[in-house]
């Protein structure tokens, strides 16, 4: 009863900020992403009657408090649907750095989901693992498939899943990303959204608004038509951070490095460097470009003051048991 499973993190385009059932993870609106072939989550789970309780790892370190009852809670739901009470171990290995606003919960989560299920002999369609996952971190939903990623928010849980747009060998766009801070967030994006939910006054109209330019971003994918994906990706992103520093109390997630950052792409396009900047709820810089500008973008992106490392991603496939 032990199956080792492998699932990328992703890249919102479209973010998901804001939950209309937190106990379901129902989103208030529907989300895109980029799946990321360099930022990855391995992890073995091992059901066995000799285990008295769960233990997890996480990069050789056992997890205790919050941290460990977010896993032990998406263990419950998966022994709920496998009909088990077993106990299991899971030791899991991330190759990028934790929570610098990287979205490691999102491929933990979904390869936690993938390994699992499959150790319990469960035989899943993507759509029931993207279900499951979603109730262990939403992002994580979308990083059950590889390529184009949407998560349909939907209003019951049968409903809130995600579907692939397009695969990887449709379109080779990449992701370069400039670390400026590794060390965890303070407010975790958890805690950050229900507060804006809560407090945001402008938070509704966000919502009304992705509904207006989701399937103009869709359509962008298929025709691959990259200044309206990058557009549109860096609206999204100015709409959710502008909802977050509407929070009360306010959430500023980003740093002087990432203004500087932001400036100086928008600056590169004027020069005719196709590069679009995106943010998540950290101070890393996330620079949606094309395959010819990469090596361009990494240069003048580790030449800018405060940036510590660069990760240039293509796109990435499923998760998939190895
Ligand atoms: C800003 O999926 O980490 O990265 O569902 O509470 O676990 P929970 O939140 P999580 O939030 C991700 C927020 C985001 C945007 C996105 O990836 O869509």
């Amino acid at each position: 009863m032990k199956s080792k499973a492998l699932a990328h993190s992703n890249i919102a385009l479209i973010k998901y900020w804001g939950k209309k059932d937190p106990k379901l993870f129902l989103p208030w609106n529907s989300s895109v992403s980029m799946t990321l072939d360099r930022l990855y989550t391995v992890t073995e789970v091992e059901f066995s009657p000799e285990f008295k309780e769960d233990t997890i790892i996480v990069n050789g370190e056992k997890l205790e408090g919050e941290k460990k009852e977010k896993v032990v809670r998406h263990l419950n739901l998966i022994r709920h649907i496998g009909k088990t009470d077993l106990k299991a171990r899971v030791v899991s290995e991330n190759n990028f750095p934790f929570g610098a606003g990287l979205a490691s919960s999102a491929s933990a989560f979904a390869a936690l989901t993938l390994a699992a299920t499959s150790a319990l002999g469960l035989e899943l369609s993507k759509k029931e693992l993207s279900i499951i996952s979603r109730q262990g971190s939403g992002s994580s939903c979308r990083s059950i498939y590889g390529g184009f990623v949407e998560w349909k928010a939907g209003n019951i849980s049968e409903e809130s899943y995600a579907e692939q747009i397009a695969p990887k060998e449709h379109w080779d766009v990449r992701d370069v990303i400039a670390i400026v801070q590794k060390e965890e967030k303070k407010v975790s994006s958890r805690a950050g959204m229900a507060q804006t939910v809560e407090t945001c006054p402008f938070f509704m109209k966000r919502v009304e608004e992705v509904g207006k330019y989701l399937p103009k971003l869709i359509k962008a994918i298929l025709d691959k038509d990259f200044k309206t994906l990058g557009e549109i990706t860096e609206f999204d992103c100015l709409s959710m951070h502008a909802t977050m520093l509407t929070t009360k109390p306010m959430l500023l997630y980003w740093s002087p490095e990432t203004v500087r950052i932001i400036k100086e792409v928008v600056s590169w396009r004027e020069e005719g460097i196709e590069a679009y900047f995106t943010v998540d709820a950290g101070p890393n810089v996330h620079v949606i470009t094309l395959p010819e500008y990469v090596k361009e973008v990494e240069k003048r992106l580790s030449e800018i003051q405060g940036v510590k490392e660069v990760i240039s991603c293509g796109i990435g496939d499923d998760t998939k048991v190895i």
